[in-house]
């Protein structure tokens, strides 16, 4: 048994309640190999943001999770070497099972994701309940998920949304004791977020989404008020990297995302951790290419992983101080 403590981590709560008063949503940054950590610390430090280091299934399987932890712990150390101690909650996203967030809380996780949004409202009460009491019994911090986000999330795929139903989540909060509350109100995972018929275009053919459901939200805040809101899927798919990436040999086809002011209208509200994975993908991913496309003779790693991690760092500090508004907050 290994407590995130003595790593140098730190759970959510206190990280939530300040960005509740202050009005502003903690960055929750994926990773899965070095480049995103470094990137993403990096961008911390230079903003002086608080972050929350994420390891969905797909990264455990893809790096192992004992790597990760320890690149989480390295993350702590790296920080104050860069100039500014930032703090640093490990979560575990999307967990699917108590056995699964029991062995990432036994290993120093600070926080963990019970993703019961799946199962029936009982079924998700009972699983998240028993992943409170032993996450609480070491002051680790537990999200919920009440509503389906449609997309991937991890193995688990979900072609049609459903909104989270404002009338049961006092009653969840209650019954389970969780820190923070996955909502569904139009967000979803990856960078095909909206069908094409489900969009409007704008005069230069780009696809406008349909606006968030933030009546939903608002209801939601009015039952439970002060209670840590999050929001899954947020990223915002910029189309100057789809433009990259399609330039320099790309296929990505009708890629959508929510746009920016929406989700600076979210952290000010009960909304107090955004998830951002897919935004971070298509940044590196762009910057690959273009290495690829312009220098083919290339093939040194650290010449093409280089500015995708620069690339990555810049997105992230454009997250944090544009749109979270947690830069100065750490
Ligand atoms: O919720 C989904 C995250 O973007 C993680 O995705 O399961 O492919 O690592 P992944
Ligand atoms: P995106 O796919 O919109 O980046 O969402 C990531 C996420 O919700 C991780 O849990
Ligand atoms: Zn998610």
């Amino acid at each position: 048994m290994i407590s995130y403590k003595d790593l140098g981590l730190v759970n959510s709560k206190d990280l939530f309640r300040n960005a509740m008063a202050g009005k502003y949503a903690i960055p929750a940054f994926n990773f899965n190999n070095m480049e995103q950590m470094q990137a993403i610390i990096q961008a911390c430090v230079e903003t002086k943001s608080p972050v929350i280091l994420q390891v969905s299934s797909g990264a455990r399987k893809y790096a192992n999770q004992t790597l990760l932890r320890y690149m989480a712990q390295g993350a702590v150390e790296y920080a104050k070497e860069l100039g500014f101690s930032v703090p640093v909650v490990l979560h575990l996203d999307h967990g699917d099972s108590f056995e699964l967030c029991k062995s990432c809380i036994d290993f120093g996780f600070s926080s963990v994701m019970i993703d019961g949004s799946h199962f029936s409202y009982d079924e998700n009460v009972a699983l998240t309940r028993k992943v409170v009491e032993y996450a609480h019994a070491h002051d680790v911090t537990v999200e919920g998920e009440l509503g389906v986000l449609a997309g991937v999330e991890d193995e688990v795929s979900a072609e049609h949304h459903t909104y989270t139903r404002p009338e049961e989540v006092e009653d969840f909060v209650n019954k389970t004791g969780v820190d923070s509350l996955a909502i569904s109100i139009g967000t979803s995972h990856g960078a095909n977020k909206f069908k094409p018929e489900q969009c409007s275009r704008n005069a230069e053919g780009v696809l406008v989404p349909p606006p968030l459901r933030f009546d939903i939200l608002e209801e939601i805040e009015r039952r439970i008020p002060g209670f840590a809101i999050v929001l899954h899927g947020a990223s915002s798919v910029p189309q100057e990297y789809v433009a990259t990436i399609n330039k320099y040999g790309g296929a990505l086809k009708d890629a959508v995302g929510i746009p920016e002011e929406q989700l600076r209208r979210a952290a000010a509200s009960a909304v107090c951790k955004i998830n951002i994975d897919s935004d971070g993908r298509l940044a590196m991913t762009a910057a690959v290419r273009e290495v690829f496309a312009n220098k083919p003779g290339e093939f040194d790693p650290r010449k093409y992983l280089g500015p995708a991690r620069d690339s990555l760092k810049e997105l992230y500090k454009h997250k944090i101080v544009n749109v979270l508004g947690s830069a100065g907050k750490a």
